[in-house]
């Protein structure tokens, strides 16, 4: 079902002292919300992390994993070591992960794979760089990035989807993409998404934008009709700053 959904990608900052601080700012902030909210700290704070909020409605998820079940891949965590400290949603795709660890379409469709075996929930991720906009091509690149690595799905696994658009111009940078921007590319994937499916699959879709959302920002971006929420990343980690934005809804 089509939900309004906040995530904070804390990305890697924050070690244990300071997640057991900004968890409890967060609890204090807010005791409910409007819409579904989610964090996803760092690996070695998770279960810490789930067993602080595993009462409250926050929902604590994973920035990323390996596709393989188990076995010889050093500094890397799978699904089911994940599910078993309490996770049941995993970020998927981030721009960093593919600029910075190589990850491409193979290696995703993988991730998405076992991730969907391991019935955890996916915040896919996808984006175009700056030179793909100046050049018009950031709706073919986004595309690209939707087809290749979703679209082989039965329409029985989208229940488990969660987009999220975040231009990589906008990651950390403080540009944001206007509301008009973030809704000409949500619209543009939605109608992706119908005509590959259907529109009642396109509907039910939730897709959410990333990139430089803030307190001051957030209400207009989330506005938009195609817009269903944010991934967020600085401003995530001040717990004021991101209920401001949950509250946005
Ligand atoms: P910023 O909100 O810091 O731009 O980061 C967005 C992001 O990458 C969330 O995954």
């Amino acid at each position: 079902m089509r939900k309004n959904i906040v995530a904070g990608n804390w990305k890697m900052n924050n070690d244990l002292p300071q997640t057991e601080v900004l968890l409890l700012d967060l609890l204090d902030q807010t005791k409910s919300s409007n819409a579904e909210v989610m964090v996803a700290p760092t690996f070695p704070n998770l279960y810490f992390a789930y067993k602080k909020l595993k009462d409250s409605f926050i929902e604590v998820i994973a920035q990323n994993m390996h596709f393989a079940p188990k076995g010889a891949y050093t500094g890397e965590v799978s699904a089911a070591m994940l599910k078993s400290v309490g996770i049941k949603t995993v970020i998927l795709g981030h721009s960093e992960r593919r600029e910075y660890f190589c990850e491409d379409d193979t290696i995703l469709k993988q991730k998405v794979a076992t991730a969907l075996e391991n019935e955890m929930r996916i915040i896919f991720c996808f984006g175009e760089k700056l030179e793909d906009r100046k050049t018009n091509h950031h709706f073919k690149v986004v595309e690209n990035q939707i087809k290749n690595v979703l679209f082989g799905l039965p329409e029985t696994a989208w229940t488990s989807i969660i987009l999220a658009y975040e231009p990589v111009w906008a990651i950390g940078t403080g540009e944001t993409a206007t509301p008009e921007q973030a809704q000409e590319m949500h619209a543009f994937i939605r109608n992706l998404i119908a005509e590959k499916y259907n529109t009642t699959l396109a509907n039910e879709i939730s897709i959410l934008y990333g990139g430089s959302v803030k307190p001051g920002n957030a209400k207009e971006i989330f506005g938009k009709p195609d817009v269903d929420g944010g991934l967020i990343g600085g401003a995530s980690l001040n717990a004021s700053d991101f209920m401001q934005i949950v509250n946005a809804f």
